[in-house]
């Protein structure tokens, strides 16, 4: 049901113990109110479930890639990864971290399960130390 303005009211029963730890966040992190912060909260848990549930859910966000370049032909075998998945791919910055330490974060932009293809692909070669995903469905 949704009133004048175009929201939807509806009461939540919450232990006091999760509202004060709640409350206490979204404080601390600047939030003006306690709506706002629960919408957002709302919000990044349809991104979650959708991120698990479906492969064909549209999401856009991030695959973050450590890599040690202390295998042979590593660079070679991210680059030719990524040209493999370039149809979800908008953009990838390369980070030096150290002499042999290479982080490199790649804009994505497509299908769930193109999406952790990838990651699984770049998770796969050796070399590669972590990989993250971090994806919001718009
Ligand atoms: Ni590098």
């Amino acid at each position: 049901m949704q009133d004048k303005n175009g929201v939807v009211r509806f009461s939540v029963s919450l232990p006091p113990s999760i509202v004060e730890e709640f409350d206490e966040v979204w404080k601390s992190i600047g939030y003006e109110s306690r709506s706002k912060a629960i919408h957002d909260a709302i919000r990044a848990f349809i991104s979650e479930f959708k991120w698990a549930s479906t492969e064909t859910e549209h999401v856009a966000g991030a695959v973050l890639v450590l890599y040690y370049l202390d295998k042979p032909d590593l660079l070679e075998k991210v680059m030719s990864v990524q040209h493999k998945f370039r149809d979800i791919i908008s953009s990838t910055t390369h980070i030096h971290l150290e002499e042999d330490k290479c982080l490199e974060i790649i804009a994505v932009n497509g299908k769930v399960g193109e999406i952790k293809r990838l990651a699984e692909e770049l998770m796969a070669k050796k070399g590669v130390k972590q990989v993250k995903v971090a994806v919001v469905a718009p």
